[in-house]
């Protein structure tokens, strides 16, 4: 590794700038077995290679969680709550549920953090998700209803929010080809659908949210890899990135989906969350293709390009039009070293498009934990901290030092 590629040096941050961690609740708490999440997990001959179980006993273990934010010297913590557990039954609100996520908001204010609350992140409440989940139109109404007892419980200690987490990889995954929870595989019919719907809940909810207590930027985070599309379906074709790809071509109807209809609607939004980790190449359709066999890949088997988020980053700003804040970038390796280089391509590759006009306002390491990596199970590690899976022990890797150092560099 060179030295410019572990360097910390960020440079100065404007006023309001949020270095933070994220997590999701599904992936650190444990035991949310009333989500289609678990139901996933447990279902037989699920692509899910293993269940959640306790995950991080983050549940119960929160406070450690907290301390390792503060001892790292980050101004934010981005965490989600679960409506799988706010509302376990249709129509049926757990005061207990919203409490508990109260505490751990009013605790992170009172240490001096600003709280990041994203209010769907992968999970659905099982009964919902059995009345067809996000393909079903009502689910609308009933998330905005959920969104808005949450925040008339929570909005005066929340300093930031997201409705939906990625709805993106749900509608493709969850309701297209069936690879994540709830496992339906409706190809373009269920991309369709739950992406109108996804779309309808983001601003019914958002609309929720900003008429709830406190006074605090609401938007959505979407997936938005640095995407190249090839129209002949080949890595040898040339290749086109999302604003060079010409409207009437072969995979511009694919971008649509994927990115447009939500960068559109974010316009109205506070802010954009942009969450990428690598250079995708796709077909027309969507398919990925194949990275050649001699490429650099972490451990998600995605090519090593930290300089993807700054490209993504670009574009997510042209578009959409609003600020936009990096609710999460990382990398999944066992080499804790490369995960320091990672952040250092990636955050250099960040201020270049700030440098250059861009109106960035933030970054969450993804993640403060190795945890729960969806359907790939505990073996993907992405965390700053480790976590030792039989005493839950918390311990902050080499990368969170470096990161806590860079976050202390770009104050003095
Ligand atoms: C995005 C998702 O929001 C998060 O839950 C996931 O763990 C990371 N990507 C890494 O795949």
């Amino acid at each position: 590794m060179s030295d410019t590629a572990s360097t910390t040096a960020f440079g100065p941050v404007p006023p309001g700038w949020l270095w933070g961690a994220a997590t999701a609740a599904h992936q650190i708490e444990g035991g949310n077995t009333n989500s289609d999440w678990w139901a996933f997990e447990h279902a037989p001959g699920s692509p899910a290679m293993e269940s959640s179980a306790d995950a991080c006993d983050s549940w119960h273990r929160w406070p450690d969680d907290l301390a390792l934010v503060s001892e790292m010297g980050l101004d934010a913590y981005r965490m989600s709550i679960e409506w799988a557990r706010i509302e376990p039954a249709e129509g049926e609100f757990s005061l207990a549920a919203l409490e508990h996520y109260r505490r751990i908001l009013a605790s992170a204010q009172d240490r001096g953090l600003k709280t990041a609350v994203t209010f769907h992140h992968f999970t659905t409440p099982q009964w919902m998700a059995v009345q067809d989940g996000w393909m079903n139109a009502e689910i609308v109404d009933r998330f905005a209803r959920y969104a808005d007892i949450a925040v008339q419980h929570l909005g005066d200690r929340i300093d930031m929010a997201a409705t939906i987490n990625e709805p993106n990889v749900v509608a493709g995954l969850g309701y297209a080809t069936g690879g994540f929870a709830p496992g339906i595989a409706a190809g373009q019919v269920g991309l369709r659908a739950a992406t109108e719907n996804f779309v309808g809940a983001h601003v019914k909810a958002r609309d929720a949210i900003k008429g709830g207590p406190g006074e605090f930027p609401v938007g959505l985070t979407l997936a938005l890899p640095d995407l190249v599309v090839h129209p002949d379906g080949t890595l040898d074709g040339q290749g086109f990135r999302y604003d060079e790809l010409p409207a009437d071509a072969p995979g511009a109807d694919y971008l649509r989906v994927m990115a447009g209809v939500y960068l559109d609607a974010a316009q109205d939004d506070d802010y954009i969350g942009v969450q990428t980790y690598f250079t995708q190449h796709v077909a027309p359709d969507g398919t990925v293709l194949a990275v050649p066999a001699d490429e650099r890949v972490t451990q998600m088997g995605w090519p090593f390009t930290p300089e993807s988020l700054g490209r993504a980053v670009r574009h997510a700003h042209a578009v959409a039009q609003v600020p936009v804040i990096v609710t999460e970038n990382g990398i999944a390796t066992t080499d804790d070293e490369e995960r320091i280089e990672y952040y250092a391509r990636s955050l250099a590759s960040l201020r270049q498009a700030m440098d250059d006009g861009v109106d960035v306002r933030g970054f969450f390491a993804w993640s403060l934990l190795d945890n729960f990596e969806w359907a790939e199970g505990f073996r993907p590690t992405f965390g700053l901290a480790a976590v030792d899976p039989v005493t839950f022990d918390r311990t902050l890797k080499p990368s969170g030092r470096w990161y806590a150092e860079l976050v202390w560099a770009s104050r003095s």
